[in-house]
């Protein structure tokens, strides 16, 4: 069967060598005589599998020695309510930068459990742009921010700036490890793996270690981040096969040479598609072109009917997944790390037929 060219914005687009070698341990990891999906969490065949899965985070990002990688499970939803219930006290107020849906719903699972204040938002402009300098509240728990709006099409090209000694908390879900990471000017970076690292099921958490006794002691154990790194993300079984499958994407990364290859070539894809839509007579992005993502490329033809039509084009010529997001309607090509110049110059030649056939 062919495979198709997938644009979709998450669970996304995986390096076709990941997806072939993936399926052939499926029957044996290796030479072990037992399958990947088989093989038990506290044995050997896996703790090499995590171990260089850490391995790998820590050399990628170079991250610092007092930065822990804890691989766990829920998604980053489950994030939404772990970063507050870790680093908030009574005394302190959760600060949040608002850029978009996945901001917006951070802030509601902070707020049903303690106080929050909105530090900067672009809610006025549909967040087609990014907020200003964020104003923080007095006694700060942390600064929480989206780096990539996979759903706006917006992204922070450096990270925001805060107070000394405030902790910055981001959520990476849609562009963990498609540039260099900055771990010196952040706290606490989490990101569901389903788009840039791997299959669902897997949620990274790279915290400082010295943030990890912070908060509330009477949390249940399963929700402190310490009992995960005193664990080695074994407290209890961590989603295996999405770590194994990240393992490999990890090792795929590596080979591509590194973050800045992999962003350079980000930013190549991005660019051709949006130099494409801007100079394009039935497309448009209305995202502030300073704030847009490399990730996600949000546009639209201006009509439901005319994006359908445009849908169906592409499906024709084996261009998938471009439904924008349920909530915000029109087309969204999601350019993940693994997705491949060809599926570019796929998608550009679907352009180039559609408009050639709307202006005739
Ligand atoms: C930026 C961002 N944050 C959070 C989420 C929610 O992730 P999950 O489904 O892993 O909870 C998403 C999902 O698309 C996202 O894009």
């Amino acid at each position: 069967m062919e495979r198709l060219f997938n644009f979709a914005a998450g669970p996304a687009v995986l390096p076709e060598s990941v997806l072939a070698q993936a399926s052939e341990q499926l029957l044996s990891l290796g030479e072990t005589g037992i399958g990947v999906l088989e093989h038990s969490h506290r044995g050997d065949a896996f703790a090499e599998v995590i171990t260089s899965a850490e391995a790998r985070i820590r050399r990628l990002a170079a991250l610092p020695d007092d930065v822990e990688v804890l691989f766990l499970q829920g998604g980053a939803s489950l994030q939404f309510a772990m970063v507050p219930a870790n680093l908030r006290d009574d005394q302190h107020i959760a600060n949040y930068i608002n850029s978009g849906t996945w901001s917006t719903k951070a802030i509601e699972a902070a707020s049903a459990t303690g106080r929050v204040h909105v530090a900067a938002s672009s809610e006025s402009t549909q967040f087609r742009d990014l907020p200003g300098p964020p104003v923080l509240s007095d006694a700060p728990a942390y600064l929480h921010y989206t780096s990539n709006n996979t759903i706006a099409g917006t992204q922070f090209p450096i990270p925001p700036s805060r107070p000394p000694g405030v902790p910055l908390v981001c959520d990476a879900s849609s562009d963990i490890l498609s540039r260099p990471l900055d771990l010196n000017q952040h706290d606490l970076v989490y990101a569901g793996a389903q788009k840039n690292l791997g299959p669902a099921g897997l949620t990274l958490v790279l915290v400082r270690r010295d943030l990890l006794q912070r908060g509330p002691t009477q949390l249940p154990p399963v929700l402190r981040y310490a009992t995960h790194a005193a664990a080695g993300s074994l407290y209890h079984t961590p989603p295996a096969f999405s770590i194994y499958v990240t393992e490999l994407v990890l090792e795929w990364l590596e080979e591509q040479g590194g973050l800045d290859v992999v962003a350079q070539r980000n930013r190549d894809q991005a660019a051709r598609l949006y130099d494409r839509i801007d100079t394009s007579d039935v497309l448009e992005c209305r995202c502030d072109p300073a704030a847009r993502s490399a990730m996600n490329v949000v546009f639209s033809t201006g009509s439901p009917e005319t994006d359908q039509n445009f849908l169906s084009h592409c499906q024709a010529a084996g261009v998938v997944g471009l439904k924008g997001h349920r909530s915000v309607g029109g087309l969204r090509a999601s350019l993940y790390n693994a997705q491949t110049d060809a599926a570019i110059d796929r998608l550009l030649e679907v352009i180039d037929a559609f408009e050639a056939e709307a202006t005739a």
